[in-house]
């Protein structure tokens, strides 16, 4: 079967990684950005010329009308989709004293609330396939939690119960949903703590180094694969043996 992913937060780090790799190993990609069009075309072209079907499609995963619109682009472009990957993501940095409900919900919306919309609509499309990978990127600090991402600790903690509860809904539809738990990963999401803490970091780390992006890809792939087609509502964390910290 001629498959159809759609990557959400596609343009840049894990997303971008994941997309070129999908690729690469014959899969069509629609990628989803929300703003940076010179990143989003900069993946589009390493990926062309592999000779799948690319689309870029600027969206925000947390606007209800924004998701209806992209999942209508994809029906006109690709007319199929089996492989969901919900990545677009968000993390600032506040105490709970100094966030506010709007930054709350802004955090919740991109990295919860998006998942939610972006695989409501593509259930129609994996019923129709009969055979379907959903995979969500949640993270260590759903696990870890942090004393200033109270925000988004809950939204990748929430994740998981998404993850879990999809996997038993979409189980009768041939369709897989697991989720993808990365710890440090060099992206730009990354980048600004990285720059003066990464030795720090890599010192708590078992295998002393942090991820590069195109590492979680290969795990997220391996869900999008037929090789995971008896795992569903699991979890694999991708985080160089670090633990709680
Ligand atoms: N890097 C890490 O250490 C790490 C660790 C654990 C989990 N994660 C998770 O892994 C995922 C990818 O992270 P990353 O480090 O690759 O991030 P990144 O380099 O900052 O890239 C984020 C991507 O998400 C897109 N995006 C942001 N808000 C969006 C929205 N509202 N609608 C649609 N797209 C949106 C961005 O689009 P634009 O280019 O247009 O801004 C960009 O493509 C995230 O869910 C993150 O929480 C990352």
């Amino acid at each position: 079967m001629e498959k159809f992913a759609l990557i959400t937060g596609g343009s840049r780090g894990i997303g971008r990684a994941t997309a070129i790799l999908f690729a690469n190993r014959g899969i069509n990609v629609a990628i989803n950005y929300l703003t940076n069009d010179k990143a989003a075309e900069d993946t589009l072209s390493e990926i062309k010329g592999h000779g799948v079907k690319v689309l870029k499609i600027k969206a925000d995963v947390s606007k209800e009308d924004e998701v209806k619109r992209m999942f209508d682009i994809i029906s006109e472009e690709f007319g199929n989709l089996q492989i969901i990957v919900n990545n677009a993501g968000l993390s600032t940095h506040y105490s709970p004293e100094e966030l506010s409900l709007e930054e709350w919900n802004r955090v919740l919306g991109v990295n919860l609330t998006g998942a939610f919309l972006v695989t409501k609509y593509a259930i129609p499309f994996l019923k129709r396939s009969g055979w379907g990978r959903v995979i969500n990127v949640s993270s260590l600090r759903a696990f870890s939690g942090s004393p200033k991402g109270v925000h988004y600790s809950s939204a990748k903690a929430g994740l998981l119960g998404f993850t879990r509860s999809m996997a038993l809904y979409l189980a009768k539809f041939n369709v897989t949903v697991n989720a993808v738990a990365p710890g440090y990963t060099r992206t730009d999401m990354t980048a600004g703590y990285l720059k003066t803490r990464e030795n720090e970091i890599k010192a708590k780390i078992p295998l002393g180094r942090v991820a590069e992006p195109e590492e979680i890809a290969e795990v997220i792939y391996f869900l999008a694969s037929e090789a995971s087609s008896y795992i569903t509502g699991e979890i694999i964390t991708v985080n160089g043996g670090i633990y709680f910290t």
